[in-house]
């Protein structure tokens, strides 16, 4: 069984080149399936989840293939069949949004219900709820949304939290609706806006993505286009907290630094610097973080998934800090592995109060999932010692090599099945 090795002290230092959007490609992966012809996405994060929803759209008889590095090919001429598999959509729960797509394409769709995870129950309601105001008959029975509709009819959306999710899947459904949608209280994430920009290039009439009112004009048809994917922030938001735990002198080759407001003005003021350009990031530091206290709020608030990372470098900085927790009932689990590791948290409900302390020993660990993952990295990189990470196939969902990319800056980290026998292989 694989696992990532690190052997904390060592600062970072050097370039890195951030990889393309794991959130914005599976939504715009989902879009494709509206277009009736090829569609050509570049800078594709070579992650899990990718490959999870390349395998999903074949399985629903979409010719999709991997086309070199970071390209991704998507012939939606034909949509084979009305159905997905039931393991495909609980590995991954963002591959219930083909519904609204396929819905909008065939007149029928039957999905799973993508059930919960280790970091709250996830429900689809708002998903729901936005496929019927179009005119679709939905039935949840055996664990599957059922979706029936002639042709979808704009309607007016009111979303009761302005989830991402919802809102990409019922833009994009709108898309071939007859007539005018309008969605009220709309997610405002760059991932969003990324999903309108590529469904306007295709042909859609999309209006108002980036604000908490989104309007679609249905249209009849809609044309494959190549299109490149921005940046994942959260990819740069944990490279850029890396250096606030390690110190160091990292430049976030191709980050957009207005997608991480939150994060960058957080880490400023636990005292690392950060020069933001237009597609670059320089993160620098040379002093144990400051503690600070943190509330995850949907964008453009401090994103949870920078949540899990974030509190990880808390934990050796110098005074307490307090995490609230706003958007996910449960994405405090990755605590206890910190706590091995020699971290002062107390976590009640939704809250968790960090007393930094001076150092971190390393030890055997487990990621409970994506984030956590990135977490318990960050904490080996300072951690005296040793930390072997299993559970690292929930890294992989979302990070494209980042061990080589660590490694690259100049942290002892590698990734192997078995302990490497002396830590100098590390270096
Ligand atoms: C997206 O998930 C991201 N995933 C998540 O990233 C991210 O944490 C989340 O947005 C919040 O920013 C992808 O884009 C693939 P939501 P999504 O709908 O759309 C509740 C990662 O690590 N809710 O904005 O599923 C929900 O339970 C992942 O990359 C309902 O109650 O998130 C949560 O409490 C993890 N009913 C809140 O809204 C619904 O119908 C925000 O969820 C939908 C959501």
């Amino acid at each position: 069984m694989q696992q990532t090795y690190v052997v904390g002290g060592n600062r970072l230092k050097g370039e890195v080149r951030i990889s393309g959007s794991k959130n914005g490609t599976l939504a715009i992966m989902a879009g494709a399936l509206l277009a009736k012809g090829t569609t050509v996405l570049e800078n594709v994060p070579c992650i899990g989840d990718v490959n999870t929803m390349v395998e999903m759209l074949q399985q629903v008889g979409v010719r999709t293939r991997v086309n070199g590095e970071n390209r991704i090919e998507i012939d939606a001429s034909e949509i084979g069949s009305n159905e997905a598999p039931y393991e495909l959509v609980k590995k991954m729960r963002a591959s219930f949004c083909i519904t609204g797509p396929i819905l909008a394409r065939l007149g029928y769709a039957k999905v799973p219900m993508p059930g919960g995870c280790d970091i709250g129950a996830r429900p689809i309601d708002f998903h729901v709820k936005g496929l019927q105001a179009l005119g679709a008959k939905v039935s949840i029975e055996h664990g599957y949304v059922e979706t029936a509709a002639g042709k979808l009819k704009g309607a007016h959306v009111y979303l009761d939290f302005p989830s991402a999710g919802a809102t990409q899947h019922i833009m994009t459904a709108a898309c071939l609706a007859e007539g005018t949608t309008r969605i009220e209280n709309a997610a405002l994430e760059p991932e969003v806006v990324d999903l309108a920009n590529f469904l306007t290039a295709m042909g859609a009439k999309v209006f108002g993505a980036g604000t908490s009112t989104i309007e679609v004009e249905g249209v009849k048809e809609l044309y494959g286009v190549t299109y490149r994917m921005i940046p994942d922030r959260m990819e740069a938001g944990t490279f850029a907290i890396a250096v606030g735990i390690t110190g160091g002198d990292v430049t976030l080759v191709g980050a957009i630094s207005e997608h991480c407001t939150a994060v960058f003005q957080k880490l400023e003021e636990a005292g690392i610097h950060i020069t933001a350009g237009p597609d670059f990031a320089r993160v620098r530091s040379d002093r144990r973080p400051i503690a600070t206290d943190v509330k995850t709020m949907p964008h453009p608030g401090f994103p949870t998934d920078m949540q899990q990372p974030f509190t990880a470098m808390l934990v050796i900085a110098d005074g307490t800090s307090v995490v609230s927790e706003n958007v996910y009932e449960r994405r405090f689990k990755y605590v206890a592995e910190l706590q091995r590791m020699g971290a002062d948290i107390v976590q009640e409900g939704r809250t968790a109060i960090i007393k930094g302390v001076p150092k971190l020993t390393g030890a055997q660990v487990t990621a409970t999932d994506l984030r956590a993952g990135a977490a318990l990295i960050i904490a080996g990189l300072v951690a005296e010692g040793r930390t072997e990470i299993s559970g690292v196939e929930h890294i992989d969902r979302g990070y494209e090599d980042i061990e080589g990319k660590l490694g690259a800056l100049g942290a002892a980290i590698v990734r192997s099945e078995a302990a490497p026998e002396s830590t100098a292989r590390l270096a």
